[in-house]
């Protein structure tokens, strides 16, 4: 019999949330999928409760009655925490017992700004997990990502990271991690460091999807601050902005040069690679 108790996914129209509503609700778990706009899926949409970062009247009915939340923290802020701790909050007093946060490997727990967001979690809920993937490869597919977008335009990939190469995963496979983590019986109360199988600097990436989609991508190399202003001009706020140039500084350093064994370890199947994620999303790229 399934478990029949509740679980809310924040970001459920998101990457990585949409395969947790649709892997849980498949396995017949009373899911709450909850996102601003309702989910296209008509099977997602039958879950859906609206939820807004920014209005918090949206925060209390999303929490009631629920065991486990899986928390993509609001979008492109910089210092999220007091905004996520009035919703942890909420969700404590509720009866939550269970919290799996979304950070990411390039987010070093205790750090200003989202660093402390594990921290809000672990001293509130017994049962906890944070998810620390590496660079998603669905960057270079989605629309309003700035990496999609120059793809598709320009046919360029634009970054300050140079030569240095990242574990470049597929947001389903963070998705499958999460599942155990948010149903597992044993909580599992560790952070997972998560990546896809091998390394790619970002002109690895353009020579694949050059391949795959049959036209031109090139990588272009820039400087930390113009990456900074090129974000701010596709519209991310110049905190966050800064953020993101800093963490490519930090790929040209080596930081995310590594790969893990977690999403084997955690879901007991290898992580999809590049590769077979370029051939997959091919038709992205064709020239139109
Ligand atoms: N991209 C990367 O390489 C990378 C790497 C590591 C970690 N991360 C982290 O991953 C997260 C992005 O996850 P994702 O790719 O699954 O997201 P995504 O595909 O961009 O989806 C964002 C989700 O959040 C919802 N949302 C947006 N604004 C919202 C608001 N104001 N209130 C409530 N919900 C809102 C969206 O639905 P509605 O618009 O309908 O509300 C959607 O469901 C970020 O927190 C980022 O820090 C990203």
């Amino acid at each position: 019999m399934p478990d029949q108790r509740t679980v809310l996914i924040t970001g459920a129209t998101g990457n990585i949330g949409r395969h947790i509503v649709a892997a849980l609700a498949a396995a017949g778990h009373p899911v709450r999928a909850a996102s601003r706009h309702r989910p296209t899926d008509p099977a997602a949409a039958a879950h859906h409760i609206p939820f807004d970062w920014h209005d918090p009247a949206t925060h209390r009915p999303a929490v009631g009655g629920v065991h486990a939340v899986y928390l993509m923290p609001p979008p492109v802020s910089a210092d999220p925490v007091g905004q996520v701790g009035a919703f942890l909050d909420l969700a404590q007093d509720a009866g939550v017992r269970r919290v799996v946060l979304l950070s990411s490997s390039a987010i070093r727990t205790g750090n200003p700004g989202p660093g402390q967001l594990p921290t809000a979690v672990t001293d509130r809920f017994p049962e906890w997990a944070v998810l620390r993937p590496s660079w998603f490869m669905q960057n270079f597919v989605a629309e309003h990502h700035h990496h999609g977008a120059s793809i598709r335009r320009d046919g360029e990939i634009v970054t300050a990271t140079g030569d240095g190469r990242v574990g470049f995963i597929d947001a389903a496979d963070i998705a499958a991690v999460a599942v155990r983590a948010l149903t597992d019986p044993v909580p599992h109360n560790a952070e997972h460091l998560l990546t896809g199988p091998q390394t790619h600097s970002y002109a690895d990436v353009a020579a694949m999807i050059s391949e795959a989609g049959g036209r031109p991508v090139r990588h272009r190399t820039v400087d930390v601050d113009t990456m900074r202003r090129r974000l701010v001009d596709s519209g991310i706020p110049d905190g966050f902005a800064a953020l993101l140039a800093g963490m490519d500084a930090a790929i040209a350093a080596g930081a995310e040069n590594r790969t893990t064994s977690t999403v084997a370890d955690v879901t007991g199947r290898a992580p999809t690679s590049l590769r077979d994620f370029c051939t997959a999303h091919a038709d992205h790229w064709r020239p139109a």
